[in-house]
């Protein structure tokens, strides 16, 4: 019961939030994406600009509501969210990637589009940057959070995850489990941290997880010198 007053815990940060899976363009008309709806980050944002950050919000196009009081970058490719976010990076306090990267994307799209020919075609693909990587050996006392969809050894690929990309908070999700992952509205998660901490939250909405994710940064900030 009793009067619920909002926490303006974040007032003052700057926080860049990723959302949305990359589209890797194949001609002008085709593209390579993957299952991300974008809920996951968009719950953030709102959460982030409830609590009182100032957000900007690096998106792919989504079915979604753009969040009111959010700077909105549109992205497509990977490599277009690399630029958005790298130019952001040393003005902002925290960084949440939700984001599904492309791992790869068509090497030369194609300046037409493409006329169907032979029974097989091979598509060559190469890697995109791995931005969360980068982030992490450019960074100068943000706070990075990362995600991590796994279809099997969650906990082994999280923490390898966190380590490789010197990460401060690692989110990961089974996406095999009815009820988390992709398209729904509810997760379930496990935080880990840089400290060996692991904290399981059980099945609850994606709004509720984004709500423990900044609890969680708030601390981070709490234990910090700056
Ligand atoms: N990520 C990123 N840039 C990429 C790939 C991933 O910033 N090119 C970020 C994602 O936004 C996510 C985190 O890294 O926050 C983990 O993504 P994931 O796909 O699970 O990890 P990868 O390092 O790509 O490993 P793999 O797909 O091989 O499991
Ligand atoms: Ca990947």
């Amino acid at each position: 019961g009793g009067t619920v007053v909002s926490r303006r815990d974040l007032a003052g940060r700057r926080v860049l939030i990723t959302a949305g899976g990359t589209r890797e363009a194949i001609d002008p008309v085709r593209y390579i994406s993957n299952r991300s709806s974008g809920k996951m980050g968009y719950a953030l944002a709102r959460e982030a600009i409830r609590r009182g950050a100032e957000v900007t919000l690096v998106t792919t196009p989504t079915r979604l509501p753009l969040p009111e009081g959010a700077e909105v970058v549109p992205v497509e490719s990977a490599e277009e969210m690399h630029k958005a976010v790298i130019e952001r990076f040393d003005a902002v306090h925290v960084v949440v990637k939700a984001a599904a990267v492309a791992d790869y994307r068509p090497a030369a799209p194609a300046e037409q589009k493409m006329k169907k020919q032979a029974d097989r075609l091979f598509l060559e693909l190469v890697r995109t940057p791995d931005i969360l990587a980068e982030l992490g050996r450019r960074k100068r006392g943000q706070v990075l959070v990362g995600f991590a969809a796994e279809t099997n050894d969650l906990e082994a690929h999280a923490l390898d995850k966190l380590r490789r990309k010197n990460l401060d908070l690692m989110v990961a999700n089974d996406v095999t489990t009815p009820g988390a992952g992709f398209s729904v509205d509810t997760n379930i998660v496990t935080l880990f941290d840089r400290q060996g901490g692991k904290e399981t939250l059980g099945l609850m909405t994606k709004d509720e997880v984004a709500c423990r994710i900044f609890d969680r940064v708030i601390q981070i900030f709490a234990n910090s010198c700056d």
